[in-house]
């Protein structure tokens, strides 16, 4: 039994077959043409650094090495989603869990929980930059006190429009860091250059205050104007927080405040 459950929080890369490697190169090349100028330059740093490429799934061994010298991170495989309690730990210890399969060839598209190419692709190159690896760690210990103080709700939106949705303003204009969005394809030219969606100079409450949507494109993306002051903005005790945000009503996705700073997109 002991070993079964061993075998479980094992990549196993050897078992994967020529076609899973198949779909992971498809995923790749079709994301890497998207996002050369999309993806913030973190990220491409990131996933050239991991040694992350086309030709094949990744062995967790392999960039476990790359990951631990860069910032002390470490992959752990998981077998699909984890509890809240289990996932806020691996965070706080600097520990990301990993899925280990891969979606079907007709879910290239679109597919509603997380597989290998979303959390290797999508999340770890993230964690190669010491400032974003620093707020995940602490994301974690906060999500730890959030689940102690039943606030779980309010900092389960940060995480989404950040980690998952996050953009970025920079120089040459706005940028995609989120790993919801570099994992797909549709929507990495959607946040950016279709008209439709808010995009909202990033303030910590508001975002708190925002439900969500996990079945469409996001309505609303929040922008950091760069790591720091994602990292600077998240360091109080949010306890306090939670207090106000009990007085504030919640938002609906796509609302729009007076007090909003809106950002122009892209230029298609
Ligand atoms: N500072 C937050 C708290 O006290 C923890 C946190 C850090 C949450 C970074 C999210 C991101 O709860
Ligand atoms: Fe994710």
């Amino acid at each position: 039994m002991k070993e079964f459950e061993q075998a479980r929080l094992e990549q196993d890369w050897e078992s994967y077959t020529p076609e899973h490697h198949a779909i992971w190169r498809a995923l790749f090349h079709r994301q890497e043409a998207i996002l050369a100028r999309r993806a913030c330059q973190n990220f491409l740093d990131g996933l050239k650094a991991l040694g992350v490429e086309a030709e094949a799934i990744p062995d967790f061994r392999r960039l476990n090495e790359a990951l631990e010298r860069a910032t002390r991170w470490r992959i752990v495989a998981v077998p699909g989603l984890v509890a809240d309690d289990v996932f806020f730990e691996h965070l706080a210890h600097r520990r990301f869990p990993s899925t280990c399969f891969i979606r079907r060839p007709d879910q290239l598209d679109y597919l509603q929980e997380p597989d290998i190419f979303h959390d290797i692709f999508g999340h770890v190159p993230m964690l190669m930059n010491p400032v974003f690896a620093d707020y995940m760690e602490a994301y974690g210990r906060g999500g730890l006190k959030a689940l102690r103080l039943h606030n779980l709700e309010h900092l389960a939106r940060l995480y989404w429009y950040t980690v998952e949705f996050g953009l970025i303003a920079t120089p040459d204009g706005i940028r995609i860091y989120g790993s919801g969005i570099v994992s797909s394809k549709g929507e990495s030219i959607y946040c950016l250059e279709d008209p439709k969606p808010n995009r909202v100079a990033f303030d910590l409450l508001r975002v708190m205050r925002t439900r969500y949507r996990i079945d469409a494109y996001q309505e609303s993306y929040f922008v950091i104007s760069s790591f720091e002051q994602l990292f600077g903005a998240t360091q109080p005790d949010f306890t306090p927080y939670y207090a106000e945000l009990a007085r504030l009503s919640d938002l609906d996705p796509g609302d729009v405040l007076p007090s909003d700073r809106l950002l122009r997109g892209n230029p298609a």
